[in-house]
């Protein structure tokens, strides 16, 4: 399978996965074929990017949470952070049980990488990203050896964090380009808005509140809403920080497409020291592949060839698939080169579709 552009390239092929809407309606299905009228929808509710089935059989990707998981997470956390916003009654233990789940899975699967784009509806990107910060943050803590209990708080918090936005007007929320600065002030004060919603109830560990209210502080002070710096930030906000960079810059949004893995890294790892933690960076790093699975590296024998593995022991490494000669021709079952035993094999740059 392979992750394709939306657009008149992909009518009539078969898509690779699921899509569903925040509220867990199903927008295409795997093993469909795309027809125009959903190349439609799918542009209209935003989504600019599907996994197609390519016939490969040597590429299929686990999530790191299993669907079903992901997307009960992403209707109770659209449907909790409407109702916080409202002031009205929230579901706490339906929010511990999934949080447990994904807890579960995560724990169950500690060396699974994150190797998929999570694709979503651009029009409710919030409660995808703040699924996708819960998960990555998890991920991080659990490499860092967190136990269940601390595991829990951190989960809570991160799934929330971005609460505040609830009461972002949407033309600020999903503008399809900059922010003019008061439009950003406007935009900041959606740390220090969660942190008040998530302190005035009783359902939530202080703890949580306060990642909500230090998401977005840097550890040389040049963050906000208080500019706070080093140990000053709680560690769970120095995890959810880092989850909430790379969710962000990998995620299309209106005003600019996704950033590949391997650019976000880079962004990640360009802020070591002045953003981020650089105790926390390495276990964040650990946890996401550099190539995902699918992707075609051009290496430096001139040769193409399809990353089919990634483990964490050897993230820059993967295993590959030859699938062109040096000149270009495609090569039937070409051989299989585990990169991370092959010091005179490397990748020079990716092939980008
Ligand atoms: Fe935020």
């Amino acid at each position: 399978m392979k992750l394709m552009a939306v657009n008149e390239s992909i009518l009539g092929l078969k898509a690779a996965r699921n899509i569903y809407s925040s509220d867990g309606t199903l927008l295409i299905a795997a093993g469909f074929e795309v027809k125009e009228a959903y190349i439609k929808r799918l542009k209209e509710l935003g989504v600019y990017s599907v996994y197609i089935d390519d016939g490969v059989r040597e590429v299929e990707v686990e999530d790191v949470v299993s669907e079903r998981t992901r997307v009960e997470a992403l209707k109770l956390t659209r449907d909790t952070m409407t109702r916080m916003g409202a002031g009205a009654k929230v579901g706490v233990d339906e929010i511990n049980k999934v949080m447990n789940d994904i807890m579960d899975e995560l724990m169950a699967n500690p060396n699974l990488m994150l190797n998929l784009v999570d694709i979503r509806a651009m029009n409710d990107y919030t409660f995808g990203h703040c699924v996708g910060v819960a998960v990555l943050s998890l991920m991080t803590a659990i490499t860092m050896g967190y136990n269940q209990f601390d595991l829990k708080k951190l989960g809570m918090g991160a799934l929330f964090h971005d609460l505040g936005k609830i009461k972002i007007p949407d033309s600020i929320l999903y503008k399809p380009g900059p922010l003019s600065p008061l439009e950003w002030e406007e935009m900041k004060r959606h740390s220090a808005i969660g942190f008040e919603l998530l302190r005035e109830r009783g359902d939530f560990n202080i703890v949580s509140a306060h990642v909500a209210f230090q998401h977005h502080e840097k550890l040389d002070g040049t963050g906000y809403p208080r500019g706070i710096r080093g140990q000053e930030i709680h560690e769970y906000a120095r995890i959810v920080a880092l989850a909430n960079v790379y969710d962000g810059v990998t995620t299309d949004r209106p005003y600019r497409p996704r950033k590949l893995p391997h650019q976000a890294i880079l962004i990640i790892r360009d802020g070591v020291r002045t953003q981020f933690d650089p105790d926390i960076a390495p276990a964040f790093l650990s946890n996401v592949a550099i190539y995902p699975v699918g992707t075609v590296l051009v290496l430096n024998t001139g040769e193409k060839a399809r990353v089919i593995e990634v483990t964490k022991r050897h993230p820059a490494s993967p295993v590959v698939r030859v699938i062109t000669t040096p000149d270009g021709h495609p090569v039937e079952e070409g051989r299989k080169i585990d990169l991370a035993k092959s010091p005179n094999v490397r990748p020079v740059s990716l092939d980008e579709p």
